[in-house]
């Protein structure tokens, strides 16, 4: 009998996943308090160069919140899922999800991070989100901060630079474990938690102009120390009150490979790896890497610890290693003179056997099996993949469908890299979610147009259209993968 080809174990968990901030949309509804994403303007800024799309200071903070309501903040709208959920989610049902990675929007369940109660206006709607699921066997991973501080966190404490940040996301994290935890088991922490030194703002809250008695770096390791702390507390507390829960990290898992062999673009991608793995070490061993500290203290700056952190962090160590995977990019010791290609928020040397999206982010299959063995082989820890798609600008035909051959490509060809890296190189992979299943606003351009989903809602850049759902080719695709298990590709 003919070997299968691509297989995968039988209850592995193929998927999709969203975060509140790119989908909800009612950002003054419910009770909802603001989030800093509801202050990130659209910009017209071409191909993605995150440097300008991340940049925000208190003046574009003062000017959002005295914005009228023509003025164009896409994630206040989202793709309106607040209002659409039973129908997304019958949709995800008829692709056949086993699971559904989501994230809560802790200003929906604390409308002012100080409020002393919960706002329970907030956690009906998520209970009723979970019910929905339940009722077609979708299990819920949840995310409990996906690039969305409260407004207030920012503007009374400077984001997490302060260490009251650590309280008050634990007792937002205590709520979410009490009231949702009849119906997830799976969690993970902090979305990308190695990207605040990429993007302050949307991981951390941190405006640089209002650090003028610190270097603004020094805050960031500041913070970055505090969410640290809060990860393994909330760790720790979700597995003593709900039995058999699994708490993961979550990385921004970028590869990069020399530009040649010579041996400076081979250090410099080490050292460029070593500066991603840096915290999902202290997540995954429950300590400081040495690398890590060392750096901090050769840079001159000094990071504020209580006296039982180095407990907290031992017992906090997380139980499966979650990723987001899009693209690779080379690395080179001396980059001048050669093309740079822009990315998933970083950029590095433009790979010159790989094809590009129309954002320039180099797509690579083969990156994702190096990337998941990498992993493995560092970690030891179950792996699941919770971001991997493309976005692109798909159009509606006049047949009325939306025909997106270039997206069920790129699925394919991740598909079997995963397969060869659970069946040829030993790797633990628990599942697969699909990022953005269903069309969202994108994080860094913030645009509705770089569309990454098996459904097309029906909006434009500046809020423009019906907000219906129309399936896309990729959506029987996905649904047939699912149906056979990663068999028929
Ligand atoms: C990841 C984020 O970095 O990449 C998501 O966790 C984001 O929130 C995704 O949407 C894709 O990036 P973008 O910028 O195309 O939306």
């Amino acid at each position: 009998m003919k070997e299968k080809r691509y297989t995968f174990p039988k209850d592995f968990m193929w998927g999709g996943a969203t975060a509140a901030n790119q989908i909800e949309g009612a950002w003054n509804i419910g009770g909802k308090g603001m989030t800093i994403e509801d202050c990130l303007p659209y910009r017209e800024v071409g191909v993605a160069d995150f440097t300008k799309q991340f940049a925000f200071s208190s003046k574009d903070l003062e000017t959002a919140l005295n914005a009228s309501p023509e003025d164009n903040y896409p994630k206040r709208r989202g793709i309106d899922f607040y209002n659409h959920y039973k129908e997304d989610i019958r949709m995800f049902a008829e692709m056949g999800f086993k699971v559904y990675r989501m994230s809560i929007c802790w200003s929906r369940i604390f409308t002012n991070p100080e409020d002393l109660n919960p706002n329970e206006e907030g956690i009906a709607f998520y209970e009723d989100v979970f019910k929905e699921l339940k009722k077609y066997n979708i299990e819920p991973l949840v995310t409990l901060s996906h690039y969305d501080p409260p407004l207030d966190l920012v503007l009374k404490y400077r984001g997490w630079y302060s260490r009251e940040a650590i309280d008050l996301f634990m007792k937002y994290s205590k709520v979410c474990f009490e009231r949702f935890g009849k119906y997830v088991k799976y969690w993970l922490t902090f979305n990308e938690v190695d990207a605040m030194l990429r993007h302050p703002v949307t991981s951390g809250g941190l405006i640089e102009d209002q650090f003028t008695d610190v270097p603004f770096e020094e805050a960031i390791y500041q913070a970055m120390h505090h969410q640290m702390i809060a990860s393994a507390l909330a760790v720790k507390l979700c597995k003593e009150m709900i039995p058999g829960a699994q708490v993961g990290c979550m990385m921004t898992k970028l590869c990069f490979y020399p530009f040649t062999c010579k041996p400076e673009d081979n250090l410099a991608t080490q050292q460029r790896m070593r500066s991603i793995y840096r915290y999902v070490d202290i997540q995954v061993f429950g300590e400081y890497p040495r690398y890590l500290s060392m750096e901090i203290d050769k840079k001159g700056y000094t990071i504020k610890k209580d006296a039982e952190d180095d407990k907290i962090l031992k017992e906090g160590t997380v139980d499966f290693v979650s990723f987001s995977y899009y693209m690779t990019s080379c690395m080179a010791g001396n980059t001048e003179g050669l093309d740079m290609a822009p990315g998933n928020t970083v950029n590095g040397v433009k790979n010159p056997y790989l094809p590009s999206s129309e954002w320039g982010w180099q797509t690579d299959p083969t990156g994702l099996r190096i990337s998941l063995v990498e992993l493995y082989d560092r970690y030891r820890k179950p792996l699941f993949i919770v971001e991997n798609g493309l976005g692109a600008r798909d159009i509606v035909s006049e047949d009325g469908k939306v025909h997106d051959p270039y997206r069920i490509e790129y699925l394919r060809e991740h598909v079997k890299a995963m397969s060869d890296a659970i069946n040829k190189d030993g790797v633990d992979l628990w599942g697969y979610t699909w990022w953005g299943c269903i069309d969202l606003v994108s994080e860094s351009t913030r645009q509705m147009s770089k569309r990454y989903g098996f459904i097309y809602v029906d909006m434009d850049d500046y809020g423009n259209g019906t907000f219906n759902r129309i399936k896309k080719d990729s959506f029987d695709y996905y649904k047939q993968i699912i149906e056979s298990n990663g068999e028929k590709l």
